[in-house]
């Protein structure tokens, strides 16, 4: 979508910037491993066709993407960088986080959301988890997403417990041909609309833990995110 199209946000660790032709290359060369290939459900692409997705990503407003970048160095503050251009300040591309607005009746206020931290060394770093909720905390008061859905490889554990264990995602469903679960998740206003869900309601264990953790997320956007506008490299 053209929405976050210059858009910067800059988190304690990570920064999401949108995902522009320049970070193509290197996307590209990642999407060739078969470890992420897997873990991602995702199929190789040409470069030719990692730019058109690009393209897509850009113009479709169905889809919201950004790439992931870690800090340079613990010394330089998310204060700093605000007036640094990123290009100078030595930031390294680790992954993305992606929206997909695929409701089947059209409802925008939902929306199925993907994170992939690509360079190995970052992982368990902790920048899954602060993109995801940067995101998450953009979705909700940018977008008006109010019900997140995560669909996950039964084989990629790691994601599985980043989104029960530290989001307290619902499961919704396990499809054994996909080899996949999904995964849901709303705000205390979705929350407050019931019997709609092909799923029992959950909870009140579960809508408190949400409610928590919708409380982490936007207090975390308030006083630990800025942003800024994409400058060219
Ligand atoms: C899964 C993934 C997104 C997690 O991001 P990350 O930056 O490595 O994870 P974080 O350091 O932010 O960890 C957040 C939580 O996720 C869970 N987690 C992350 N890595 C884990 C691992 N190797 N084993 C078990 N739990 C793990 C934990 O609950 C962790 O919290 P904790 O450190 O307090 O225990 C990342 O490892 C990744 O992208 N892997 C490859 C591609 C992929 O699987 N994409 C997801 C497709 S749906």
């Amino acid at each position: 979508m053209r929405q976050n199209e210059n858009l910067v946000l800059i988190g304690p660790k990570a920064i999401l910037v949108p995902y522009k032709p320049e970070h193509v290359l290197v996307y590209h060369e990642w999407m060739k491993s078969p470890f992420l290939q897997e873990m991602t459900a995702s199929e190789p692409l040409t470069l030719q066709e990692e730019y058109d997705m690009q393209q897509s990503w850009h113009l479709d407003d169905n889809k919201c993407t950004f790439i992931l970048l870690a800090l340079p160095s613990p010394g330089t503050t998310s204060e700093e960088l605000k007036t640094t251009a990123l290009s100078k300040a030595g930031t390294v591309m680790i992954g993305d986080v992606n929206l997909f607005f695929n409701d089947p009746d059209n409802d925008k206020s939902c929306a199925e959301i993907e994170i992939m931290i690509a360079e190995e060394k970052y992982r368990r770093s902790g920048y899954g988890i602060e993109a995801i909720k940067m995101m998450m905390a953009y979705a909700m008061t940018e977008l008006g997403v109010e019900k997140f859905e995560a669909k996950i490889s039964l084989r990629n554990q790691p994601s599985i417990d980043m989104f029960c264990s530290k989001l307290h995602f619902r499961e919704r469903s396990v499809s054994t041909i996909f080899e996949e679960v999904t995964l849901d998740w709303k705000t205390s206003t979705a929350q407050k609309i019931v019997g709609e869900e092909d799923m029992p309601e959950p909870s009140k264990e579960e809508l408190e833990a949400m409610q928590r953790v919708e409380n982490q997320i936007l207090a975390f956007w308030e006083n630990n995110v800025h942003s800024t506008t994409w400058e060219k490299s």
